[in-house]
């Protein structure tokens, strides 16, 4: 298994272009499925999880080129099943039931079973597409639907979840009538997906909002679109210049999707300046501690919590983070804790009081954006830190190890896990 290997105190200094969004991708990808022509999608990252999803389609039948620039034909489809192999892997793979099911009339996809953050079931999808008229069964493990067309209808959502408003978008947008989305997911991920679709002839309305309104198409037609900038990457590398203290361009990312972060780093002294094709951050000596309430977009995502909780353990008070989407994300906590981190946990809350200074250790990733923060924390460390299980990472940060070093950083994957030092 691969490590990476970390000497910090090196300050973070240079330009580092984003690419494209993880999470815009995947259900771009799968949107394929609803149409039986060549689509093209450009600005797709060069990961793992992309990886997965191309495995998982073309086991469905498609057709599919290129790495940055993806063509995608399904014609036929040759199997409406998603085998538990690759949903382990990837929860996201749960994405192919709502499109498999408008387009074929029937799927069958694996359960995603536990993860290392949380239990995120999927009943919010199945129940929906209950909703859209679907016969829904559970079972060996498998959410089984069918239905001759699916139909238009009112859907609530009791939390807005991304993956679900998604895959229920997919399925509505080929039923018969006007479906409602309600309390719907507002992450830009979702809006790039209504894009898309709408560009494949869909008639959706309401992206961004809490209340989706789709009216049902009877078929769609392929697309040529280019997925948005990685909000998440782009944020990982903005915290990454404020822990070391550097001064680093993002460029090529979206500002007006990362607000809750900026107005973060603010706060905790960084110099942030927008324009010029990205976001220029600096870092201040004195970092001051905030405090930070996960929440569904536009408050603070989930996905950098971690990072900023390896931020916050290097202040020069104290923080509280409330992490409200994943109660049980705090996996990173015991690991900062190795390197000398001070952070306490009560069910949700952490209280991160700061050390000033981290020391190198040995430290183990347990999910991607934990990954995130120890890579993070090894930077802003004295001496030597070792991460492993870095595969967690590769499956959401194109070459991150690359990017940094390019900006200054001493950090290097090691493949054998028998080399020392870099
Ligand atoms: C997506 C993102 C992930 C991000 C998360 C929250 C992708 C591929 N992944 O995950 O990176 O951390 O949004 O921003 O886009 N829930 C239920 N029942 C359901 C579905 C969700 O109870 O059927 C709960 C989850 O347990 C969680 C909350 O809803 O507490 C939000 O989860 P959700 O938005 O669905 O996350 P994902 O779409 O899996």
């Amino acid at each position: 298994m691969d490590k990476m290997v970390i000497y910090g105190g090196e300050k973070l200094l240079g330009d580092v272009r984003i690419s494209g969004a993880k999470n815009a991708a995947l259900p771009i990808i799968v949107s394929s499925l609803l149409t039986d022509g060549w689509n093209t999608f450009h600005n797709i990252p060069d990961l793992a999880d992309i990886r997965t999803i191309k495995k998982l389609l073309r086991g469905l039948g498609a057709e599919i080129e290129g790495e940055s620039s993806v063509r995608i034909r399904t014609g036929e489809i040759a199997s409406c099943e998603a085998s538990y192999d690759l949903v382990r892997k990837m929860r996201a793979s749960i994405l192919v039931l709502g499109p498999l099911l408008a387009r074929m009339g029937r799927a069958r996809v694996s359960l995603p079973g536990g993860c290392a953050i949380g239990d995120r079931p999927v009943n919010l999808h199945i129940k929906a597409l209950a909703d859209l008229g679907a016969e829904v069964e559970l079972r060996d493990g498998y959410v089984e639907a069918k239905a001759s067309r699916l139909k238009g209808a009112s859907i609530y959502f009791d939390i807005p979840t991304v993956t679900g408003t998604e895959n229920i978008m997919m399925a509505a947008c080929l039923a018969k009538g006007t479906t409602l989305l309600k309390n719907a997911a507002r992450e830009p991920e979702v809006v790039n997906l209504v894009e898309v679709l709408n560009g494949m002839g869909a008639k959706i309305s309401g992206a961004g909002t809490d209340m989706i309104i789709i009216e049902g198409v009877d078929s769609l037609h392929p697309v040529e679109t280019t997925v948005i900038p990685d909000r998440i990457e782009a944020g990982t590398f903005m915290i990454a210049a404020g822990i070391t203290g550097g001064n680093v361009k993002v460029s090529g990312c979206d500002p007006s999707h990362l607000d809750a972060l900026i107005n973060k780093l603010r706060d905790t002294g960084m110099e942030i300046t927008i324009g010029d094709g990205g976001i220029r951050v600096k870092g201040n000596k004195e970092i001051t501690n905030v405090d930070i309430k996960t929440l569904p977009y536009p408050g603070f995502p989930t996905d950098l919590q971690a990072q900023m909780m390896a931020f916050m353990s290097v202040g020069m008070g104290s923080s509280v983070i409330t992490e409200t989407v994943f109660e049980k994300r705090f996996m990173h906590a015991s690991e900062l804790k190795r390197m000398g981190a001070d952070i306490q946990i009560k069910g949700n809350i952490a209280l991160i009081r700061g050390v000033l200074k981290l020391k190198g250790a040995q430290v183990m990733a347990t999910d991607l954006r934990a990954s995130a923060s120890l890579i993070l924390a090894g930077l802003a460390a004295e001496g030597k830190t070792e991460l492993s299980r870095v595969y967690h990472i590769d499956r959401g940060y194109q070459q991150i190890e690359k990017k940094l070093s390019a900006l200054g950083a001493n950090i290097k994957r090691v493949v054998n896990t028998q080399a020392e030092g870099i």
